[in-house]
């Protein structure tokens, strides 16, 4: 017995050595600095951070304020997000939790008329759609907790981009003349996102300096600018004056929540991964448990293409049953990451025919928007953020005087069960709305750590994400380039509607024949989707290499360490103040 004892910590030794051995002492430290965002200017005002001496997370705040000013129907601080953290140093990771929560005000029917149907739309435009925000509270704690930096430098750059303005491009244009009928019906959202109540023309300067201010406010007394005082008492009159149900406690009582990331294992490879409220970890672990029980190897394009979709399907139909704020509602988290469930789950799966998702289970009667970025600095520290204000600019809605643009993430909640939300998806009672709750995401920021590789990954695309981050992380543990990863074609089911959906030119004619014979409704899409962004570090020879998704305009930079830097612990900055000279 005391032997036993004895020997165990010897054993672990010897086997950590070993791993030591094969691992970590052959890796080399990243001989650069990289970003991946959606905008050029985002990924720039994150590089010109690091120039001036901040790291990985400093370099997030940067980027997430200035998505905020120059892809505004993407994300905001009037909006939430996942920013999943890795610090190099001593391999802590966290996701900080900034998704926004219902009002206090808030209630289980209140997007139901008196007939106990859905009012079409509320949930999606005007101020009653609004979250309460997270994401001024997540800068703030990123920075403080986790950064090097003041955020007055961090956020510095936004702060010029809404004060200077910037040039208006396709995608701008295009969402907002998406968006046109709702940004009209708010006289501040339409002074600030359009010209002569249309979308600006291409190469416009849109300046904001309601927002401008706001940023301003925020970098000089922190997150508490935000949430009490002037900007506070602006936003919930504002909203309360167009039919919202904000209180100044909604805003006093919001909180920046640090949760465990979600880890699955695949193939010998760590995936780090988004927890409740987003969806995303728990889904891809189900997918991934179900694939280790039933591999991938040697099938052709149409029975990979079948497989996948099945397992899809089947994680899917548990995100709409189970899943939900895990502080408000009892979520079975063991059960539904076990592979024995999983294995269970899967063992159903013909693999000559679709298996029809109202077999898979009952809908129960029981009742080029949102933005991804990634990061990683020469010392190891990462990054994968996942933000959004849900919809296209999400309520349209701005309050007069602060430059906030409000969020729609309400309408990811289910608002009455079995209904879809925007983007097809059904819930249960688990994603019912409750006072102070959160909605339930598939937002899912992800790493994948393999014995040669990390990758770090995500994309935009509601409902999409997470089976574009499975095939995404798929292609990674197979060794993939990231160009490959960010451009694929891509494919998804998500349990109901019950159909394959594929981007153009993804299958070929004969794959998508196969799919039909096997019993499957397949959708070609008109048009691509997602909008990924992809950094790998090669651990054995230290080289880094980033990719935006083509489909959109995002820029990906790799930045070696030059001469004129140095790591931190001898901080070296350029001779002129980088930030000042921003977008000049
Ligand atoms: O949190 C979610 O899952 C959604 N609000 C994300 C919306 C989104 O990705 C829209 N992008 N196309």
């Amino acid at each position: 017995m005391r032997s036993a004892r004895y020997k165990a910590p010897t054993w672990s030794l010897f086997v950590f050595c070993l791993l030591f051995a094969a691992g970590v002492v052959a890796a080399r430290p990243p001989a650069s600095d990289a970003i991946a965002s959606a905008h050029p200017l985002a990924t720039e005002a994150g590089l010109l951070v690091l120039e001036a001496g901040g790291n990985a997370f400093d370099a997030a705040v940067a980027v997430s304020a200035a998505l905020a000013v120059v892809e505004p129907y993407s994300s905001g601080i009037g909006g939430g997000g996942f920013w999943l953290l890795h610090r190099a140093s001593d391999g802590h990771q966290v996701m900080v939790d900034g998704r926004e929560r219902a009002p206090l005000a808030a209630h289980r029917d209140m997007y139901l008329d008196e007939h106990g149907d859905v009012v079409s739309r509320a949930s999606i435009d005007g101020p009653l759609a609004a979250g309460i925000p997270g994401v001024p509270a997540a800068l703030a704690h990123i920075a403080q907790h986790y950064g090097r930096l003041p955020l007055d430098v961090s956020l510095a750059p936004a702060i010029i981009l809404a004060r200077d303005g910037f040039p208006v491009d396709a995608v701008y244009r295009r969402m907002a003349g998406f968006r046109l009928a709702a940004l009209r019906q708010s006289a501040a959202a339409s002074a600030q996102f359009l010209v002569g109540g249309e979308p600006p023309p291409l190469g416009h300067r849109l300046q904001q300096p309601d927002l401008a201010d706001t940023l301003e406010a925020i970098a000089r007394d922190g997150a508490q600018a935000f949430y009490t005082g002037e900007v506070a008492r602006r936003m919930v009159a504002g909203v309360r004056a167009h039919g919202g149900i904000w209180s100044s406690r909604d805003l006093q009582q919001y909180r920046v929540v640090e949760r465990v990331p979600v880890v699955a294992r695949y193939r010998g490879h760590r995936i780090v991964s988004a927890s409740l409220p987003s969806s995303g970890g728990l889904v891809l672990t189900q997918i991934l448990n179900m694939l280790e029980a039933h591999p991938l190897d040697g099938l052709n394009r149409a029975d990979r293409v079948h497989l996948l979709a099945e397992m899809m399907r089947r994680g899917y139909a548990d995100r709409a049953r189970y899943l939900g704020d895990s502080d408000f509602v009892r979520v079975p988290l063991a059960r539904l990451s076990s592979r024995v469930y999983a294995r269970r789950k899967a063992s159903d799966i013909d693999p000559d025919q679709a298996t029809p998702s109202a077999v898979v289970a009952e809908p129960r009667a029981e009742g080029q928007d949102t933005t991804h970025f990634s990061i990683l600095d020469h010392e190891g520290n990462r990054v994968a953020a996942t933000l959004s204000v849900n919809y296209p600019f999400g309520a349209c809605f701005v309050a007069p005087g602060t430059g906030v643009l409000l969020n729609d993430e309400m309408d990811d909640f289910s608002v009455k069960p079995g209904v879809a939300n925007a983007y097809g998806l059904v819930g249960s009672q688990a994603n019912a709305i409750e006072p102070g709750k959160r909605m339930l995401s598939s937002m899912s920021p992800t790493f994948v750590e393999g014995p040669d590789r990390i990758t770090i990954l995500g994309t935009p695309g509601g409902s999409r994400i997470i089976t574009m981050v499975l095939l995404g992380l798929l292609d990674a543990v197979d060794g993939r380039s990231v160009e490959d990863i960010v451009s694929r074609g891509r494919f998804h089911h998500q349990f109901l509607p019950d159909r394959i959906e594929v981007e153009p030119d993804a299958l070929s004619d004969e794959v998508i024949a196969e799919l039909q014979f096997k019993g499957h409704q397949v959708r070609q899409l008109n048009d691509p989707y997602g909008n990924m962004q992809a950094i790998a570090w090669d651990l054995r020879s230290g080289r880094i290499s980033a990719a935006s998704d083509p489909r959109a305009i995002g820029a990906s930079a790799v930045v070696p360490l030059s001469a004129g830097r140095t790591r931190p612990d001898g901080v070296a900055r350029s001779a002129s103040d980088p930030v000042s000279t921003f977008v000049r």
